[in-house]
């Protein structure tokens, strides 16, 4: 009999420990991107169970291989060191054993591969849900929830149309001006099922959100077969981009916020309007979109003229960008840069990894905003280097070196644009969920 060692049992010792390490590094509470709780809708579930069958069968399947090895080596092994080359035992023909498991695995693989399947047919599926909707003008639209969702590096823009188009495999270049633009941030009505069409305007991206569904790559050129999400209570789920794609990748977060359909048509309501300014900046507008040069008076019109000089050549910003043609093609690498029209109806900015609103005091983030708004870079890593020599296009928002007063001015300008949603009036309860980590 073999007696262990003790540098054999500090070996053992330290693979225990490294065993564990692994199996307990894969636990945690309530995590934002947990793919085994926290489920809301049927495609996550399904997901969930399919999972659970499949963890099973490779339990068993490892339990008995184990056994099978453990038993063999207990049985066949050669004591000691006293035997002769000659005494290993001949080639014994075990065809009927070797058929066995050869054929038992194969028919395992088989039943997984039809249970994969089905759950692939079940979560490609798409059944037709008109919802009912006032949109704009107070105009009553049947509208197939339906969603197109954009990456680029390093955010996600959400488009809702309205309006009678056919958005599945249409490339997002041939799209019509969405009704409803906004970024890093969708808002879905609850117990509906959605369809999204996933592209990019860059380079391959991954949506995902664990609680709703599985992954869906976002390729450039290409719009996803349609993927679909549901969640069936109000609430906050997270996502990550899970392709990497560049930089900050990492920093390429999303939410989906549910709410009752009643709140789901107010949010759709708001977010139909431009930013409400005063009557004074609204005509200030007007004038300087008619060409006049009016000198700005007072913070609000000081505001607007900052941001129609340092922001509209890639962000819209609807009220106050009127009148201009902004070319974020000709700045960026992506093409598009966040509509910001209802920048404070959202509760995180950046690529999700800013909260809009503070979780703790549900005050605006100004101080946050202030700091991205100065050096963006000192938050979220940005590639602002030209592409190639011939294209000096960014990735990214670049640091526009605005003076202090210039960042005052934009912050209130973006808390102008509206309140985060609420469900049963309250949005301390979305704010608070919604915290950044
Ligand atoms: Cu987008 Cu990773």
């Amino acid at each position: 009999m073999t007696r262990f060692t003790p540098s054999m049992r500090k070996g053992v010792k330290f693979l225990a420990l490294l065993t564990a390490m692994f199996v307990f590094a894969a636990c945690a509470g309530d995590a934002e991107l947990d793919t085994r709780s926290n489920l809301a809708g049927p495609e996550a579930q399904s997901i969930e169970s399919f999972m659970r069958v499949l963890l099973w069968i490779t339990y068993i399947v490892f339990a008995f291989v184990l056994a099978i090895t453990v038993e063999a080596w207990r049985r066949f092994r050669i004591k000691g060191d006293d035997y002769e080359d000659d005494e290993f035992p001949a080639q014994i023909d075990h065809s009927k054993w070797e058929i066995v498991w050869t054929i038992v695995p194969a028919l395992i693989l088989v039943g997984v591969f039809v249970f994969t399947l089905g759950l692939h047919n079940q979560l490609n599926s798409s059944e037709e849900n008109p919802i009912s909707l006032v949109v704009g003008d107070g105009a009553n639209v049947e509208w197939e929830p339906e969603i197109v969702v954009v990456g680029q590096q390093w955010w996600w823009e959400y488009q809702y149309h309205f309006g009678d188009v056919e958005l599945t495999a249409q490339r997002i270049e041939t799209l019509p001006d969405a009704d409803i633009t906004t970024a890093t941030q969708m808002v879905i009505p609850v117990g509906t099922e959605i369809e999204l069409e996933i592209t990019s305007r860059d380079v391959i991206h991954s949506h995902w959100i664990p609680s709703l569904n599985g992954k869906r790559d976002a390729v450039p050129g290409r719009q996803s077969a349609p993927w679909k999400i549901q969640a069936d209570e109000p609430g906050v789920f997270f996502g990550q981009c899970t392709e990497f794609c560049g930089l900050s990748h990492s920093r390429m977060r999303m939410q989906v916020i549910a709410l009752p359909m009643a709140e789901f048509q107010e949010w759709v309501t708001a977010q139909m309007e431009g930013v409400e300014l005063s009557p004074e900046t609204a005509a200030y507008v007007a004038d300087l979109a008619a060409g006049g040069t009016t000198a700005p008076e007072g913070t609000e019109q000081r505001a607007v003229d900052t941001f129609r000089t340092k922001c509209a050549s890639c962000h819209v910003l609807d009220g106050v960008t009127n009148g201009i043609v902004s070319r974020p093609e000709e700045q960026l690498v992506s093409g598009a840069a966040p509509n910001l029209t209802h920048f404070g109806t959202r509760t995180t900015f950046a690529g999700g990894i800013v909260n809009v609103w503070d979780p703790d005091t549900g005050d605006f983030n100004r101080n946050q905003l202030g700091q991205w708004l100065r050096d963006p870079s000192s938050i979220k890593a940005n590639f602002t280097e030209p592409v190639s020599e011939d294209d000096a296009r960014l990735r990214g928002m670049p640091n526009l070196g605005l003076t202090a007063q210039e960042v005052d001015d934009l912050v209130g300008l973006l808390e102008m644009t509206g309140a985060p949603p609420t469900v049963d009036g309250d949005s301390e309860f979305l704010i608070s969920e919604t915290g950044v980590e």
